[in-house]
């Protein structure tokens, strides 16, 4: 569980050094974000400053943390990169894969049972790598996260967009896919755009019913889900200052929500307390000691304007609570406005459940504003209308707030206590009838509330608001209560009001935990076998992938995809959840939901050994059994959406040889590369249109395939016509060796074994 007190040392001894130099080549005072991204470098540093927004960046991450559900992919991928250990610290934590039904100890009983499989899989590879292993119902991956590893200053990856969460201890802390990951894993670099770079600068302090909860739900109101793409938050002034490290957690974990990259805050006395209460006083002595570097230069906060790239500012002694949604984050309300919009819009105003928890909203400090609430509605003989669920973030959280009586507050209010896990955040909640799909509404302190994200019910209108104003709203079982000025009427018939939360920002006894669920790995992981069933339809051993070598030819198109190809429409989520871990299980749902150009139906290709339609995954593992790779072809931005692995991994695995688009989303355009596959741009994007639907591909010179190089093409079409194309591509020489060596893990392994 220990953190790496000699890796921040080090991350500290430098960053004076390192900063300083920044500032030289940046020529002016930096911002927070800078400071951290120039002091994780990857190797030396440039003659000019990157610009934002536009750089390629290589970074040198401190740790990683993975969840249950990504962690297969990515430490299947790791296993085959022949390495004995981890290069840097890493966490796996198991808790996606927990469904919430009737309480926390039969339901994580029932996990056990379901996916024992797969959870002593992790714990074994994690065993074997040296990897840090967390076992189901010991925590939120980002609560145990915060508790345990983040520190200010680090950087850090996880494979999970709310790893984001990190920042509220002075992180740059970012969600990535598998393949980031395990490049880390493995030594090698992790790239990023050079960020862009938002100043939410916050004045006077929160009071009342408001929360560090609102700040974000404000902020989403603001830049709504799309503002923060591909920049960093950094959170500043006497505002930021006042509110708690888990409360700046809040706000960055939300960070995600507006699409931002990550946000962060700088080092200060609620950080330097939540460290030692968590048992890091070394860390803390340690900061204290380069405190000057892990937050913005003054000049930076005194005219944000001059060094961000957009400023907000909010005063959070004005601030008002808030309620979001429904369907999306960014939809923020006053409490108190939203009636009207509620009735113009068909929202449904009675409030069935009121869920508390989530990595965003699971701190000490959030369980105790909440309970502050319940014990009123007990005290004041006011009985819940709607029903409660609670998610504590990690175990230590659980049992302290279960040591110091908040738990049976919520349970006189007949709360259903969960297991410490995701559960209905994610979808992992068998809620009672929402098969039958009626309109309802919830309300909860989670992050994300789209449509059927929460019950899976697409009629739920999930709304997000603070813990506290989630008890006292699920209280009044009406979506419009406003606690503020509204009564509620108790057993006795009275009129009562709630009065303002309030709670501890640390618990005053301090934490405590019996058994806080972790498995540190043994010291010499080299005898440790790792077992997968040859049976087992949800793991699977990665088998390395063969080159597909220089001469391509007699390769038959598998489909030309119309229009937008996200990397959901080439490997759907949902149901196909479970088979993450299984290759060839998951590659049944390749691009079945790309529109076939020639027919404008999804999953509907010709096989052209047949002539008949098939879904695309049986007509390219036709190919493939056939010995003919298969092309896909498709349009704009292809590959946009997620950093998802398995949208490259599994053409890969079906033959797929190469992958010709208009354009491609960057980041699954380089999934591609390190597959070992080729993803090419037509040189002329109106050769699109000349590829017909039983078209055969060979490629004339690809064996002097070259950074800078065009490709050539020849396109037999079905009436012994042909077309030459030329093919662009952005491979350099390291990229064209993992082309060459079958993919990017075949060449580290060949590297590690010279
Ligand atoms: Fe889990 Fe929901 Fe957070 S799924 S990691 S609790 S966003």
């Amino acid at each position: 569980m220990a953190f790496d007190i000699d890796m921040i040392k080090k991350v500290y001894e430098r960053m004076a050094g390192r900063v300083d130099s920044a500032r030289k080549i940046v020529g002016r005072p930096l911002t927070l974000s800078e400071k951290i991204l120039y002091n994780h470098l990857w190797d030396g540093f440039p003659k000019e400053p990157f610009k934002r927004g536009v750089d390629y960046v290589d970074f040198a991450p401190d740790r990683i943390a993975c969840q249950d559900a990504t962690a297969q992919m990515a430490l299947l991928q790791f296993m085959q990169a022949g390495k004995k250990k981890v290069a840097v610290p890493t966490t796996v934590h198991c808790d996606h894969l927990i469904q919430a039904k009737i309480g926390a100890d039969k339901d994580l009983q029932e996990a056990i049972n379901t996916s024992s499989e797969v959870f002593n899989f992790l714990a074994s590879v994690s065993n074997k790598y040296g990897i840090g292993f967390w076992k189901p119902g010991a925590g939120i991956i980002h609560q145990v996260v915060l508790e345990n590893y983040a520190f200010p200053g680090g950087m850090m990856i996880g494979t999970d967009s709310h790893t984001v969460n990190a920042g509220g201890l002075g992180m740059i802390a970012i969600g990535v896919g598998g393949a980031d990951a395990v490049d880390v894993m493995a030594d090698m670099p992790w790239e990023l755009k050079f960020p862009k770079l938002i100043g939410v600068k916050l004045t006077g302090k929160l009071s009342g019913w408001t929360a560090p909860k609102d700040v974000i739900l404000k902020v989403a109101g603001i830049l709504t889900v799309k503002g923060g793409t591909g920049a960093i938050v950094e959170y500043f002034g006497e505002g930021a200052v006042s509110m708690s490290a888990t409360g700046k957690g809040t706000i960055c974990n939300m960070g995600a929500e507006i699409g931002a990259t990550t946000s962060t805050f700088g080092y200060d006395a609620s950080m330097e307390r939540y460290l030692r209460a968590t048992g890091r006083d070394e860390i803390a002595d340690a900061a204290n000691k380069v405190a000057p570097y892990l937050t913005g230069d003054d000049e930076v906060y005194e005219n944000p304007e001059k060094y961000f790239d957009q400023v907000i500012e909010i005063d959070l002694s004005a601030l008002k609570p808030y309620i979001n949604g429904p369907f999306t984050p960014d939809l923020a309300t006053e409490v108190g406005g939203i009636k009207e919009k509620a009735i113009k819009n068909g929202w449904p105003l009675e409030v069935e459940w009121g869920l508390i928890g989530s990595c965003t909203n699971s701190s000490y400090e959030d369980l105790s504003r909440a309970a502050s609430i319940a014990k009123q509605a007990v005290d004041k003989k006011v009985k819940a209308k709607a029903e409660f669920g609670i998610n504590p973030g990690s175990e230590q959280v659980r049992y302290t707030a279960e040591r110091d009586g908040l738990l049976d507050i919520f349970e006189n209010l007949d709360a259903m206590i969960f297991t410490n896990a995701c559960g209905p955040c994610i979808g992992q909640w068998a809620r009672e009838g929402a098969d039958k799909q009626k309109k309802n509404t919830i309300i909860h302190s989670f992050n994300r509330n789209f449509s059927k994200r929460a019950d899976g019910n697409p009629n739920t209108h999930a709304f997000v608001a603070s813990p506290e104003m989630v008890a006292a709203i699920a209280i009044s079982g009406k979506l419009d209560f406003n606690p503020m000025t509204d009564a509620l009427i108790n057993a006795d018939g009275k009129e009562v009001m709630l009065d303002e939360p309030t709670g501890f920002e640390l618990p005053p006894k301090g934490f405590d935990v019996e058994d806080p669920g972790f498995v540190a790995p043994v010291e010499d992981g080299s005898g440790i076998d790792v077992i997968v069933s040859e049976d087992s339809k949800r793991l699977q051993l990665l088998d390395p992938f063969t080159p597909i070598g220089d001469k391509i030819t007699n390769a038959k198109l598998l489909i030309k995809v119309f229009g937008k190809c996200t990397t959901d429409h080439i490997s759907m989520a949902g149901p196909w959840l479970r088979f993450r871990g299984h290759l060839d299980n998951i590659s049944n749902n390749l691009l079945i939901g790309a529109v076939n150009a020639f027919n404008q139906e999804t999953n509907s290709v010709k096989n052209q050994l047949t002539g008949e339609y098939q879904p695309v995954p049986d007509a390219a593992r036709a190919y493939k059994a056939a010995g003919i790779y298969s092309v896909v072809v498709g349009d704009h931005n292809y590959g946009e959406g997620s950093s998802r692995e398995h949208a490259a991994m599994e053409p890969r695995h079906l033959g797929v040889a190469a992958v010709i688009v208009k354009s491609f989303a960057r980041i699954h355009e380089t999934n591609l590369k390190k597959q070992g596959m080729l993803g090419l741009t037509f040189a002329n994007e109106n050769d699109y249109d000349l590829i017909q639907e039983n078209d055969t591909f060979n490629f004339v010179d690809l064996d002097q395939f070259a950074p800078d190089k065009q490709l050539t093409l020849e396109v037999e079409h079905d009436d012994r016509t042909k077309d030459i194309i030329k093919l662009n591509h952005t491979y350099n020489q390291n990229q064209i060796d993992w082309y060459k060596e079958g993919s990017a893990l075949n060449l580290i392994k060949k590297e590690n074994a010279k």
